[in-house]
């Protein structure tokens, strides 16, 4: 199970069945230049530094973290819809990174993106009817002309909208309502697997529960697979079989649902499941809030070794030195028979009595 630092060796994660998208080693760095006629580069912004995960069919992988941390750059790379600097993501033994023109559309409508921004990721002069049959345009094969209506009428059915509504424009439908039907497009091509960047974070609190469970149905009734970012480790809770966690370009720790909430081995996990808020008072209680300090540090310019030590409370001189190796640590590598413990990036790998998250 080890990696080689570079995070582009082997999957990890603790998953059962088949993998439907395998993602190694994956890179993006974005040039950093200087001088307006003559561009010189400078430098580059390490977005995305070397990830390494799968996903499986069926399952949902949270990805949460930071602003800035990568993952939308990785949601895109998966897409094709940014160059990779280096790495592979193979879906069914192809490596999407390499592909284009014919051949990359037609991987791209079995991977669908559904957005963060429901207010302007709509086009306005748009009916809803035009904007969910869009995809339609580029794909002819999966509606003909004639059964479009028809079509985007069921899926608005389907994602809990009025198929009456069809000829509306965006600006006469709440939030959530936008959300269902950036959701609706997503789902036109009938993909196998869809990227939600962050679809619940610009929505009231109130309304996020609801399109969460849309989004856990609509996962049952077509078979789908999920790629759920977030922010922060509540919003992906209840919707994820696992989760990765990621911090500066790169993932820190990924593993089951469990592993994740109730076993947490990297300092960085632990601090950011330290704020997820307890609805039970006397959970609150027993539990210990990890402020962290100072800011992410620039992606232009990571910290040597681990990079999460210049705000980890456990760093020792050694963290400057050496980068940790997203594996499963050793005095955590279980015994035959028992459930297998999860890989984690960190030198000092150790539960923390910090968790007592409510259900
Ligand atoms: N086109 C670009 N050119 C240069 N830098 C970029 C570009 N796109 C993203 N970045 C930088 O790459 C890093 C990762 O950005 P990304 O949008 O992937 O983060 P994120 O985790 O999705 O953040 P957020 O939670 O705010 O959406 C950031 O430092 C960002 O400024
Ligand atoms: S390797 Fe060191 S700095 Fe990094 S998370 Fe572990 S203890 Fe903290
Ligand atoms: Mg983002």
């Amino acid at each position: 199970m080890a990696e080689t630092g570079e995070q582009g060796a082997t999957a990890v994660g603790n998953a059962q069945g088949e993998p439907i998208l395998q993602i190694r080693g994956l890179k993006k760095h974005f040039p950093l230049t200087r001088g307006v006629v003559v561009k010189k580069q400078i430098g580059a912004v390490k977005a995305v530094d070397g990830v390494t995960f799968d996903l499986y069919r069926g399952e949902t992988l949270g990805i949460v973290g930071e602003s800035g941390c990568g993952k939308s750059t990785v949601a895109k790379l998966l897409m094709n819809l940014e160059q990779a600097t280096a790495g592979e993501v193979f879906y069914k033994g192809e490596d999407i990174t390499k592909l284009s023109g014919r051949a990359l559309q037609a991987v791209r409508r079995n991977i669908q993106m559904v957005f963060q921004d429901p207010y302007t990721s709509l086009n306005p002069r748009m009916t809803v009817g035009d904007i969910i049959g869009e995809p339609y345009d580029i794909h002819p094969e999966v509606a003909p002309k004639g059964d479009r209506r028809k079509r985007v009428r069921e899926l608005l059915d389907v994602v809990g909208l009025n198929p009456e509504y069809i000829n509306r424009y965006p600006h006469q439908f709440s939030g959530g309502q936008r959300q269902r039907i950036g959701i609706a497009r997503g789902l036109a091509l009938r993909p196998e697997i869809i990227i939600a960047d962050e679809p619940v974070s610009a929505l009231d609190v109130s309304v996020q529960a609801q399109v969460v469970n849309l989004l856990a149905g609509l996962q049952r009734e077509f078979d789908l697979s999920y790629i759920f970012i977030a922010h922060d480790l509540s919003v992906v809770r209840h919707i994820s079989n696992r989760v990765g966690v990621m911090y500066l370009g790169r993932m820190v720790e990924i593993g089951s649902d469990e592993q994740i909430y109730e076993h947490p081995t990297h300092p960085y996990t632990q601090a950011l499941l330290s704020a997820v808020p307890v609805p039970d008072p006397d959970g609150r209680e027993g539990r210990e809030r990890i402020l962290l300090a100072g800011d992410v540090p620039s992606p232009a310019n990571p910290p040597s070794g681990c990079r999460f030590r210049t705000r980890c409370w456990k760093a020792q001189d050694v963290c400057a030195e050496i980068e940790p190796v997203l594996e499963v640590p050793e005095r955590y590598q279980s015994e035959p028979g028992e459930p297998a413990a999860h890989p984690s990036a960190c030198l000092f790998p150790e539960e923390r009595d910090i968790v007592g998250t409510a259900e």
